[in-house]
């Protein structure tokens, strides 16, 4: 069975088109079938909620992806639950949320599985750990703070209302920056051979693509750095594409041949019948 994944992208935000380009082509790389679908900004829910429905039904789809943002008529809640959990390779359904939490879900959300592989990588351990996560987003810091907790890290979740950032920081051994706001962290926020994962992606007036971390100051200090761009992006187009093909994998497995059709108890995942 070749994995299909399917991608949704709504209106022209540049930045999204250029991350929704990225996974494309990385798709392409690999020998994934892609399918990119494009709405007009001021596109009804209900054209992308009657997409995402025939998507779901289509069995040469294993991956289903809408491009955050969505323009203000969307409830994005409404449209990420509209995907089968079993489909939801980004990882953001409540089904896979819940999952994260509780340790029964089908897929974890791309960033923050990307950063726990380059860490597995690097021989990296976080049990007992400090992590520090700045940033307490759905899509990156949420999850990341569960995913290392789930290792038996100590976790603190920073965010825009932290008093003192830099007290945290500096306590960090493994230091998660996820904040959208370059140059956040500098040298002095940083100990001594701490590991520094950058998440952030912003561009400057200039067209410079960076990071949250002022990389030239804390490469001096820390142990590990990841550069922006060129770090943890390409890891999050790796991680869908990984679980574009867990979860073509996953559904062979499960496929009653005779029956031709999804068995057993993970039957509601793969469909809303
Ligand atoms: N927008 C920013 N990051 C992401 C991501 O990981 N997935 C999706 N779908 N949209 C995003």
């Amino acid at each position: 069975m070749t994995p299909g994944l399917a991608v949704i992208i709504v209106g022209e935000d540049p930045a999204s088109r250029i991350y929704v380009r990225n996974k494309i082509r990385a798709a392409e790389d690999v020998g994934v079938i892609s399918r990119l679908f494009e709405f007009p900004s001021e596109a009804p829910p209900e054209s992308v909620l009657g997409l995402i429905d025939s998507l779901n039904d289509n069995p040469l789809i294993h991956g289903i992806l809408v491009q955050l943002p969505l323009p203000p008529q969307f409830n994005i809640y409404s449209v990420l639950h509209r995907i089968l959990p079993a489909k939801d390779v980004d990882g953001f359904h409540l089904y896979n949320v819940g999952g994260l939490v509780v340790g029964e879900r089908v897929f974890s959300p791309c960033t923050p599985y990307g950063v726990m592989k380059l860490l597995e990588h690097e021989g990296i351990s976080v049990a007992g750990q400090n992590v520090v996560v700045v940033g307490a987003s759905n899509i990156v810091g949420k999850p990341m703070a569960l995913m290392v907790m789930r290792e038996d890290a100590t976790v603190s979740v920073c965010h825009a209302k932290t008093r003192d950032l830099a007290q945290f920081t500096i306590l960090a051994d493994i230091l998660v920056v996820a904040a959208g706001v370059p140059g956040l962290i500098v040298q002095q926020m940083v100990k001594s051979g701490a590991v520094v994962i950058d998440v952030g992606i912003n561009r400057l007036a200039s067209g410079q693509i960076v990071g949250d971390v002022d990389f030239e100051s804390v490469r001096q200090k820390a142990a590990y750095i990841t550069p922006v761009p060129g770090g943890v992006g390409p890891m999050t187009v790796t991680m869908l594409i990984a679980n574009t093909i867990q979860s073509t994998e996953h559904k062979a497995d499960l496929i009653d041949w005779d029956a031709g059709s999804i068995s057993g108890p993970m039957r509601s995942l793969y469909s809303h019948a």
